[in-house]
């Protein structure tokens, strides 16, 4: 699991770890995202909330993870959580939902605030593989996706009024479940700041000094 700050890096992490073990990468901001472009009840109401940079309410967000951690999906295979769970209540229902054992490791990415801001101002995102770019690393070809030609554009919810709810939000809510996992013995800290591939050789690091009977 990723925490972090907005910009913090999950997004773009998540995907690298994802690929790099073979884990799943569940994201519920890009699930939200995906529903909402495809135009479904459910995605449009998602979209109310964030785009004011509020949270999906817990009966939304709670059963789409439900469906997604469903047994015989990444429930068995792996998975990397980015931007789930980001309140105590979801953290305690995840652990109802995988079990007690079933999590093995949060990784809180930290970043300061003044560098989250300047890298949500310049993100841009693919709108069908939610591949993220930023306006120094752009895709190689006019803003199309280099991984699935899909349109890179920037994020409804990458406003200022909508950056600061969600900064708020995540003092108030989501640091509290820092505190949470720091006290079972399962957080890792590691400093999300510099270049993207230092920041990836530091998660592989703190996830194999957890695991370090695994090959991977
Ligand atoms: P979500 O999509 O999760 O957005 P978020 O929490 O605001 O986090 P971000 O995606 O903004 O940050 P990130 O850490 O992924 O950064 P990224 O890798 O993109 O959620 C959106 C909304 O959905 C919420 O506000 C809420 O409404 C709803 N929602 C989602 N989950 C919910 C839940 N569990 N409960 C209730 N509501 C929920 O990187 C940012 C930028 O920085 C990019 O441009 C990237 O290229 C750049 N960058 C990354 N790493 C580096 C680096 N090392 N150096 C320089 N630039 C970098
Ligand atoms: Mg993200
Ligand atoms: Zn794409």
């Amino acid at each position: 699991m990723l925490l972090g700050k907005q910009g913090a890096g999950k997004g773009t992490q998540a995907a690298r770890l994802g690929d790099h073990f073979g884990l799943a990468h569940l994201s519920t901001g890009d699930m939200f995202r995906g529903q909402a472009a495809s135009g479904t009840a459910f995605g449009l109401e998602a979209k109310r909330y964030m785009d004011e940079g509020e949270l999906v309410p817990d009966e939304i967000t709670l059963g789409l993870v439900e469906e997604c951690l469903a047994p015989g999906g990444p429930l068995d295979d792996g998975f990397v959580l980015d931007g789930f769970p980001r309140t105590l209540h979801q953290a305690m229902e995840l652990d109802r939902v995988i079990g007690d054992h079933g999590l093995d490791l949060a990784i809180n990415l930290e970043v300061p605030r003044e560098i989250v801001l300047d890298r949500l101002a310049g993100r841009r995102v693919c709108e069908n593989c939610h591949r993220v770019y930023h306006v120094n690393m752009p895709p190689t070809v006019n803003w199309t996706c280099d991984t699935c030609g899909g349109h890179v554009v920037q994020r409804d919810d990458d406003t200022e009024e909508a950056i600061d709810r969600r900064l708020e939000l995540y003092e108030q809510e989501t640091v509290p479940i820092i505190e949470y996992y720091r006290a079972q013995g399962m957080l890792a800290e590691v400093d999300g700041v510099g270049d993207g591939d230092d920041v990836f050789d530091r998660l592989v690091k703190a996830v194999n000094e957890r695991f370090p009977d695994d090959t991977a």
